[in-house]
């Protein structure tokens, strides 16, 4: 723990899963946080998770504060009564499937949210940002590894945002040149918090495979369906970059030094992932070790819009961040079954 550096962050989705790992990163190093969630996608006991975490001492650096990022006058009540050194913007919703059927939500939470975000930022001098973009602005890559300069591509609505997101980013600091800003693109958050109390809990039916993998360990769902076993790689199944969430936090932790130490940042997008590619079956086996469950699997077409393989290369963060994931998948299966096990129905007590 470092003491003394008394920096005040606000956290928008705080709550959620990102965002509660790197809250206890930035807690542990210092930092005085405040969280901004409207509890959409998360629920309180998450917050309360942390404060347990972090001890009481620590806890008294923690402000939660139910709201939405859309709403101005929440942020303005926050942004009038504290001064804010730097956002970390975790706050949005991230399923690909409902964003292809409600568009307009993604538009309004992603876009309207955090353009009302920035432009309270703007008006209480607060320009320094830390935004939370995806590997999915990089579609469907046609070389691996996804390199940040290369040209970039929405899939489905909700990539869009984050696109168009990471543009905007670029407009405002290209406008006003105080404004600092990182994009970390993200390739696929997996894992929990070693202690087993923070993790993924995702309302109603997985979409992702780690919490899908996890709810077949514990009984709550017959099996696995496998999307497609007719890829071009060695199993047949699709590879993507699986990266611990405390390696995400980490990463944040980092690039909030370096956005409040360094004057000349403008606004530079960074992949935070291992480097290493994994296929489906890959994962499930890896979790069958640190389970010690059979996940039943049952082999189906291919999901409409997955990439065969999408891997970072981390080239980039590693020079600029000093920032390199220290975590395996034995540590990310490790860890999500511990999440799991303890938490079968996440943070509810029973169904
Ligand atoms: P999450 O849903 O667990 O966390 C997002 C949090 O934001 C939730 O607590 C939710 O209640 C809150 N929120 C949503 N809309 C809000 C609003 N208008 N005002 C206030 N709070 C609001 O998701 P996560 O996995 O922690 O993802 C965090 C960020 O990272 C998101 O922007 C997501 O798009 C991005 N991301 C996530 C992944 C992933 O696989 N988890 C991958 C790439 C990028
Ligand atoms: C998905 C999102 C992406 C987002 C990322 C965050 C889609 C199309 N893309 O990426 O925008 O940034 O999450 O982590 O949703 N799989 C199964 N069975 C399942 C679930 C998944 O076989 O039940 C396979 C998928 O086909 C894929 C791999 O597992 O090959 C990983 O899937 P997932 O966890 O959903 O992540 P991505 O599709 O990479």
């Amino acid at each position: 723990m470092v003491m003394g550096r008394q920096e005040t962050i606000l956290v928008t989705g705080g709550a959620g899963f990102i965002g509660t790992h790197t809250v206890v990163q930035l807690l542990d190093e210092g930092f005085i946080v405040w969280i901004i969630d409207n509890l959409h996608n998360a629920v309180e006991e998450a917050v309360q998770r942390v404060r347990e975490l972090v001890g009481p001492q620590l806890s008294q650096n923690l402000h939660f504060c139910l709201g939405d990022i859309r709403n101005k006058d929440d942020l303005e009540k926050l942004f009038s009564q504290t001064k804010f050194d730097a956002v970390v913007h975790f706050a949005g919703l991230k399923a690909v499937g409902e964003s292809v059927a409600h568009p307009f939500r993604y538009f309004d939470n992603n876009l309207i949210g955090s353009i009302t975000l920035y432009s309270v930022m703007e008006k209480y001098n607060c320009k320094k940002l830390v935004f939370s973009s995806s590997a999915t602005v990089y579609g469907q890559p046609e070389k691996i590894p996804c390199v940040e300069d290369f040209q970039l591509k929405a899939m489905n609505p909700y990539g869009r945002t984050k696109l168009v997101l990471e543009e905007i980013a670029r407009d405002i600091q290209k406008a006003d040149p105080e404004w600092r800003i990182i994009l970390l693109r993200y390739f696929n958050p997996v894992g929990a918090h070693p202690s087993g109390k923070l993790g993924e809990d995702p309302i109603g039916i997985p979409n992702n495979l780690m919490p899908y993998i996890q709810q077949v360990a514990v009984g709550r769902l017959p099996e696995l369906n496998v999307y497609g076993y007719d890829y071009p790689t060695p199993d047949g199944t699709a590879i993507r970059d699986y990266i611990h969430v405390m390696d995400l936090a980490d990463g944040h932790v980092v690039a909030l030094h370096k956005l409040l130490k360094q004057d000349n940042i403008g606004c530079v997008a960074y992949n935070l992932g291992t480097g290493e590619g994994t296929s489906v079956l890959e994962m499930v086996a890896a979790f069958e070790k640190a389970s010690g469950k059979k996940i039943p699997i049952k082999l189906c077409p291919r999901r409409a819009g997955d990439a065969t393989a999408v891997y970072a290369s981390t080239q980039k963060a590693e020079k600029e961040l000093g920032w390199k994931a220290k975590n395996g998948i034995d540590e990310m299966c490790r860890d999500q079954w511990k999440w799991g096990s303890q938490n079968p129905w996440g943070y509810q007590s029973q169904p």
